[in-house]
């Protein structure tokens, strides 16, 4: 039998103990070993509820007892998940956790305590939610050179898009039916502004390319600019508006970036609808594979969750070889990146055709039947720095959102 303790008896950590009750014999026949959780961490108290026996207050206790072989960290926030799971490694236990913001900032040097220590430091529901991306990055695609990884990686918000393309509704609206849901958080600020979907597609980017890639240097915009009316223009071009996380290895280095971006209905991320989250990696020689599923929720998190402690159960004694570096992987400059783009203009394109098209090139207009005093176009492809310098040029100037082909 394998002792486990889970810190934090929160949606995710009461997800854990509810999988590994609900399917504890499949679950011991996979690990080889039976799994029993021997302490849950949390501030409170639960008077009346089987998990009380088990409720400690002081991380010590868990520390000091060498029965203990892995450490499920799902707080959340970086302190003190950061000291629990470090303290974890350098004592010889494995750790497991959903903490997206501990891994994309600490990662590299968890997984250096890992190797040193000949422990685990897994992290398969960080991204994702219960799809299982992590793992195939590591084990499954190692053949292959990463060329791209483009994702619906917040569930959030896509619903919130899905929203407001299936049923025109406004972008108000739909977030408050996302936070009467549940889905959005009272401060939605993380989903709405692409600071969680940043997060992901950095540790994503980290896996591929073995480095250190830091969130903060990848541009990011959230979706609190995507009107109703863009959506009217995205269904005349039968194209959707998704948020997507998205790194890309070209000839100058890899460019991530995080925008809301117009695809058309051949793309494979277009029907991904609602809560739902996927990632269509590319390889060399693998082509496209994509991954699809919930990214989010109690029991979805908790199950990749429990996959990596099994991994961890089957892996005792042995360190998984997770190739990522604290060596910082230099993003190429977000201004040579090249992308046609949908431009929104006030006024009549009869009258700025001449203009529009000495600025871009030849673009086809188009007009919403219901939509008054403005017109839309897209550009042909080039460098967000060649858009932006003609985009202050352009008289009537509205929005602009990204073409992903
Ligand atoms: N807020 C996130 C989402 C939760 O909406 O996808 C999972 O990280």
């Amino acid at each position: 039998m394998v002792n486990i303790a889970v810190l934090g008896y929160g949606t995710v950590g009461s997800g854990v103990v509810e999988v590994l009750a609900t399917n504890h014999d499949a679950i011991a026949k996979r690990a080889g070993e039976e799994i029993n959780v021997k302490y849950v961490l949390d501030l409170r108290d639960f008077p009346g509820d089987p998990i009380q026996e088990k409720i400690v207050h002081d991380y010590q206790v868990i520390l000091d007892d060498p029965d203990v072989k892995i450490v499920v960290e799902v707080m959340g926030g970086v302190e003190p998940a950061l000291t629990f799971v470090k303290k974890a490694l350098l004592a010889g236990k494995s750790a497991a956790t959903s903490n997206k913001e501990l891994v994309a900032k600490h990662g590299a040097q968890l997984l250096e305590i890992a190797r040193a220590n000949n422990v685990n430091f897994l992290f398969e529901a960080s991204v994702g939610g219960g799809i299982p991306i992590i793992r195939p990055l590591n084990q499954s695609l190692t053949a292959d050179e990463i060329t791209e990884i483009t994702g619906i990686l917040n569930g959030t918000t896509n619903y919130m898009l899905t929203k407001m393309d299936n049923d025109g509704a406004n972008y108000a609206d739909v977030l408050k039916q996302a936070q009467e849901k549940g889905y959005a958080e009272r401060n939605p600020e993380a989903d709405v502004e692409g600071y969680d979907a940043c997060r992901k597609i950095a540790i994503l980017t980290s896996l591929a390319y073995g480095m250190q890639v830091d969130y903060e240097d990848i541009h990011t915009e959230g979706i609190t600019q995507i009107t109703d009316i863009d959506f009217k223009y995205a269904k005349l071009m039968n194209k959707s508006i998704k948020l997507l996380g998205m790194s890309r290895k070209e000839d100058q280095g890899v460019f991530a970036l995080v925008a809301p971006m117009m695809i058309g209905e051949g793309h494979p991320l277009y029907s991904v609808s609602d809560v739902f989250n996927a990632i269509l990696v590319k390889g060399n020689a693998l082509g496209d594979v994509m991954f699809y599923g919930r990214g989010a929720g109690k029991l979805p998190t908790a199950s990749a969750v429990v996959s990596d402690i099994v991994d961890e159960v089957k892996h005792m004694g042995t360190h998984i070889m997770t190739e990522w570096r604290s060596e910082k992987l230099k993003l190429a400059d977000y201004e040579q990146y090249v992308s046609r783009f949908f431009v929104r203009v006030k006024g009549d394109p009869e009258e700025s055709a001449a203009e529009i098209r000495a600025l871009f090139g030849s673009v086809e207009f188009c007009q919403a039947e219901d939509v008054t005093g403005e017109y839309a176009f897209i550009t042909a492809p080039m460098k967000v720095e060649d858009f932006e310098e003609r985009q202050v040029q352009l008289q009537g100037f509205i929005s602009r959102i990204f073409v992903n082909e």
